[in-house]
């Protein structure tokens, strides 16, 4: 089996769990590097030796031995690469946003819906065991008509200021994923919402969402997502689950990061499966990319860029909506420095953004 030459542009906390995936599965061969950041190139020297270690990215558009390229620095250089690597015939795997703006997103979806490209963006939840698990019985009919979807994702997590400030506030950052998984479920689209959000430790962005709404079709959805969950209480948890609710049965999730528990009460079944939590699901999203190339057909789980504007347009607009409900502020700015001093030296926490030790 030949291997799929890629190209990496953004080797932090992302493009390197990107490497080694791709290292384990032997499907890849990497054969560039890119980073603006000299520490970022050192690391990856060390990490991928036989991989090209570069600063400047049109190395890799103009390698005609490139097939795929992975986009994982910021959101605000994303469009233009999204766009140099289809200009240059490359497959695109990026992450999330897939740009900075919804308009440059809007963008970037017609740039590669034009092309016979393949491109995917890492919405990472599409790709988890437990949705796929919950959706096949709901598909069977153990809940009856799937009526109303409620999804809470609150850690201490990524504290403001801390960086991807290009990403946006916590509800767009991370919240863009439970948008789509809601979405995804639903099988439409969001008709309404109504956002209620609060500043915390006197932060000029909410750092808390909570919205509701209904879908095209009916389903109500509610939606919970904040990085607020005692980041200094002396032991950290959290608290994540989706609450599902038919017309006649319920499924349900909740995972520490470590394993995942899904129950469904059916009408027929009573079910409940635990299973390893899975992280980001990096290796699935790869792999559908390397099938998806070796078939010369984009498989149909690989999420696409839409999908991707859609949460991320759905997310700003949660975050415009809440800032004309009211939006108040509890908390001081001494708090949000002892936050950032206690992350800034733990060693296992919450979506900590790794300095680079090489
Ligand atoms: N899908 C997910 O669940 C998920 C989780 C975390 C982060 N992300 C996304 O992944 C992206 C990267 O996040 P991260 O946590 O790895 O950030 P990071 O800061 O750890 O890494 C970003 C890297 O990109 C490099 N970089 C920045 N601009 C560049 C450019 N123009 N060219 C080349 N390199 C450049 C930086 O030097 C850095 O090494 C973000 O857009 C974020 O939204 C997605």
């Amino acid at each position: 089996m030949n291997t799929i030459k890629v190209g990496i542009i953004g080797s932090g906390r992302m493009g390197r769990s990107y490497l080694k995936e791709m290292k384990k599965s032997g499907r890849w061969e990497i054969v560039y590097i890119c980073d603006t950041n000299p520490r970022s190139r050192e690391l990856a020297k060390k990490l991928a030796p036989t991989a090209k270690v570069i600063q400047d990215e049109q190395e890799i558009y103009d390698d005609k031995e490139v097939q795929v390229v992975g986009l994982f620095a910021l959101a605000d250089s994303r469009k233009e690469q999204i766009e140099k690597a289809i200009n240059s015939g490359k497959h695109i795997i990026s992450e999330k946003p897939i740009a900075d703006t919804s308009i440059r997103e809007w963008e970037a979806v017609h740039i590669t819906e034009q092309s016979q490209l393949f491109s995917t963006v890492n919405l990472y939840l599409r790709n988890s065991w437990y949705h796929n698990f919950i959706k096949k019985h709901i598909k069977e009919g153990e809940i009856g008509e799937l009526a109303i979807i409620r999804v809470c994702h609150l850690t201490p997590g990524l504290a403001p200021g801390e960086g991807h400030e290009y990403e946006g506030p916590s509800f767009h950052d991370c919240g863009m994923h439970y948008v789509d998984i809601t979405r995804w479920y639903a099988e439409s689209e969001f008709k309404t919402c109504n956002a209620q959000a609060i500043r915390l430790w006197d932060y000029k962005d909410p750092w808390f969402l909570q919205c509701h709404g209904t879908f095209d079709n009916g389903i109500v959805y509610d939606i919970t997502q904040g990085h607020v969950y005692g980041q200094l209480s002396k032991d950290q948890t959290h608290n994540s689950y989706i609450d599902i609710i038919g017309t006649k049965g319920i499924a349900r999730m909740t995972h520490d990061f470590k394993t995942a528990v899904v129950e469904i009460r059916g009408v027929n079944k009573t079910i409940r499966e635990e299973r390893k939590f899975g992280g980001k699901n990096i290796d699935v999203l790869c792999d559908l990319f390397a099938d998806s190339i070796e078939t010369g057909k984009r498989h149909p789980m690989l999420p696409q860029f839409r999908d991707s504007a859609i949460a991320s347009e759905f997310a700003w607009n949660a975050l415009d909506n809440a800032r004309k409900n009211d939006l108040p502020a509890i908390g001081n700015n001494q708090t949000l420095v002892k936050i950032r001093e206690r992350r800034s030296t733990m060693k296992n926490g919450y979506g900590l953004l790794h300095t680079v030790n090489v």
